[in-house]
């Protein structure tokens, strides 16, 4: 199939399998009434730095010259969204300033994800999908915010790291167009897309094992 509609069959077949991690997240569910925003917040930095670490980490061995530049330009706004979470624990109270986010180590996702060598799979798996459950994350982050009376990081995500996540998702689909032009490589992007999204299903199983919580905010 040409790419446009491998793209557009590959969304759909992420869709289905987003809507499985979104309607497991009833706001009213779960015993997270204890969970505080500030954990939350935790468990994001260590997202930011790890998206971050994965684009910094493909920018020196891809080529192609726009998508370098897309790599670039991921690395930048994840420290970005890093820093700005940091502050906005900062402003909460919370002892942030030796808080290292890969204390315990990084996640089975980023392993899975940093072994990737195709310039296809990485687009497919950390901007197209990854992104794609970012996007749906920081959707439930956000209303918990406000559900729980905090409007100032609600605002944080809604107005700066939404919008640049969702851009991340677009540069992903705007490169897989460009560049999934072959049976070959969408076959890979597709394993590669399935594999990220049943990890991130799995992370977000232990994360709610050990918080109680299924809206830890993505990247
Ligand atoms: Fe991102
Ligand atoms: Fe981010």
């Amino acid at each position: 199939m040409n790419s446009k509609e491998f793209v557009e069959e590959l969304h759909a077949a992420n869709q289905k399998l987003l809507d499985r991690l979104r309607s497991t997240e009833e706001l009213s569910s779960g015993p997270e009434a204890g969970m505080s925003i500030r954990n939350l917040l935790k468990i994001a930095m260590k997202n930011e730095i790890e998206a971050t670490e994965l684009a910094a980490l493909w920018m020196p061995t891809t080529e192609t010259i726009d998508i370098k530049m897309a790599w670039a330009r991921q690395v930048g706004d994840e420290a970005k969204h890093y820093r700005l979470i940091q502050d906005r624990l900062r402003q909460l109270g919370e002892p942030i300033d030796h808080f290292n986010p890969l204390a315990k180590g990084y996640t089975a996702l980023f392993k899975f994800l940093s072994m990737l060598h195709g310039t296809v799979d990485r687009i497919a798996a950390a901007q197209f999908t990854r992104e794609a459950i970012a996007v749906v994350k920081n959707e439930q982050f956000i209303a918990l915010c406000e559900a729980k009376g905090d409007p100032e990081t609600a605002r944080l995500y809604r107005e700066i790291i939404q919008p640049d996540e969702r851009f991340h998702f677009e540069l992903g689909r705007n490169l897989l167009e460009k560049y999934a032009t072959t049976d070959e490589l969408q076959t890979s992007a597709r394993m590669t897309a399935r594999q990220t999204l049943e990890l991130a299903e799995e992370l977000q199983g232990l994360i709610f094992q050990e918080t109680g919580v299924h809206h830890a905010p993505g990247c």
